[in-house]
């Protein structure tokens, strides 16, 4: 049989790797970022003579420079065929597929920031929001290499298991799903880090690219993650240098940063600075995630509560999406109907909810979809940010579409309507507190 697998490059899906190729499978290996995916020929692996830059390029460490890693990868491996592989050739491999593409980053503002998306109100979803569009990816690879297996490296206590596999089946409800770290044959094999460090040695993993790291880390770019190792204390404070993608708010830049963001029905579209102006939604993403992290903006620590029932605590490090939240929250203060909007908040938190357990691919989220979608229509305008240790802070806000009236807010001002009409609507709308009130009193409660 030919799978699938998601592949980060770290010790886990090394090891599931070989151990796929062990078991006789063909792997075609889905990497996250630009260049999507690998196809090695079962049963070799790719083995660089060189254990540094070149194993990390074939391996595709989950470093933040992988992008550039992965788009070597497929040149290296096509390119220079035996001469630079120790062990077996990798003639055949060739690459496959690009997934993890520009176009899906666009995705990540459509996704959370126009729905306000937060979970348990604290966790931006960065990796919630990952996994159902590199799913998707990986059901194109898989489809385009037609492999009748999808496989990943999540463990059976976590959400992206769900998540991976909820989108697996809604794509294609024929697929098989390898899941090794909840079979038996796997987890009873590798039972701590040591077995797949010597399996690592056994099979020629280059290990210099997957050295112990003290948490589980998701690094993606709409965010890092945290969790497990010394973490799992919910009272250890965590180290300052865990955190990589913000300074620490106490090392912060004395002198504050003002920019502007302007959005189009919800979406940020322009990001105006001292230095510059950019309109690219991915440039624009990646300068919010630049100028936070230099003011130490959008660390969160959290106990949160995972689908399948445990707790969980996670570190999240979210410049940009911190950012873009509170100013789409201040614009829309500024255009969206009140009764709109608190409807709408509601319809947020069940977005949160059913994006962090994982039903992207779902009825349910197309269902609600339209309306969040229409609640955007008028959120047109811009927004003056200060970036000031640690916090973002909103300077004002400005839109052509606004519902706000300066005039019928004025405490200086008795035009627009007449205060004595006010009377009524206090008089009507106190008729049930009045009996409530009564009820009370003649019961003799306070
Ligand atoms: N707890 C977060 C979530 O469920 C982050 C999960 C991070 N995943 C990982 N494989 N490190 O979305
Ligand atoms: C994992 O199990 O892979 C990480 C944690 C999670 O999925 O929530």
């Amino acid at each position: 049989g030919k799978v699938c697998l998601a592949y980060s490059g770290g010790l886990d899906t090394s090891t599931i790797l070989a151990w796929l190729l062990e078991q006789g499978y063909s792997v075609v290996l889905g990497c996250r970022r630009e260049e999507g995916s690998v196809a090695i020929p079962s049963p070799t692996l790719a083995i660089d003579e060189d254990e540094t830059q070149r194993s990390r390029i074939n391996f595709g460490i989950a470093v933040s420079p992988l992008t550039k890693y992965m788009r070597h990868t497929a040149l290296q491996i096509g390119a220079e065929k035996a001469s630079r592989v120790r062990r077996g050739a990798l003639l055949e491999g060739r690459p496959v597929r690009t997934y993890y593409s520009p176009r899906s980053r666009r995705q990540f503002p459509r996704l959370t920031v126009q729905q306000n998306a937060i979970y348990e109100d604290q966790y931006l979803l960065g990796t919630s929001l990952a996994r159902p569009i590199i799913a998707r990816g990986q059901m194109k690879a898989a489809a385009a290499t037609g492999c009748q297996f999808v496989s990943h490296g999540c463990t059976g206590k976590g959400n992206d298991q769900i998540r991976f596999e909820f989108a697996f089946y809604t794509i294609n409800p024929e697929i098989k799903v390898i899941a090794p770290w909840r079979d038996p044959t796997f987890y009873n094999r590798f039972q701590g880090r040591n077995d797949l460090l010597d399996y690592a040695a056994e099979k020629g993993i280059p290990v210099t690219s997957t050295k112990a790291k003290p948490y589980s880390m998701d690094d993606n770019f709409a965010h890092c993650s945290y969790e497990a190792g010394m973490l799992e204390d919910p009272n250890v404070t965590p180290p300052e240098d865990m955190w990589t993608r913000t300074v620490s708010p106490l090392k912060a830049p004395d002198t504050p940063l003002d920019i502007t963001i302007h959005f189009s029905k919800g979406l940020p579209v322009k990001v105006v600075t001292p230095s510059k102006t950019v309109t690219d939604s991915v440039e624009l993403f990646g300068l919010l995630n630049d100028l936070g992290k230099e003011h130490g903006v959008g660390r969160v620590d959290i106990v949160e509560n995972r689908f399948i029932g445990l707790k969980s605590r996670g570190c999240y490090d979210s410049p940009g999406m911190t950012i873009l939240r509170l100013a789409h929250i201040s614009l829309e203060g500024l255009v969206l109907d009140g009764r709109v909007r608190a409807l709408r908040d509601n319809l947020s938190k069940q977005w949160s909810e059913l994006l962090y357990n994982g039903y992207y691919f779902s009825p349910e989220r197309e269902f609600l979809q339209p309306s969040l979608d229409h609640a955007q229509l008028r959120v047109n305008g811009e927004v003056r940010l200060r970036l000031y240790k640690g916090h973002a802070y909103c300077l004002g806000r400005t839109s052509p579409e606004k519902l706000y009236s300066e005039e019928d807010a004025s405490m200086d001002s008795l035009t627009t309507f007449d205060p004595s009409e006010t009377s009524g609507f206090v008089t009507i709308n106190a008729i049930r507190l009045k009996k409530y009130g009564l009820q009370k009193a003649e019961a003799g409660e306070k």
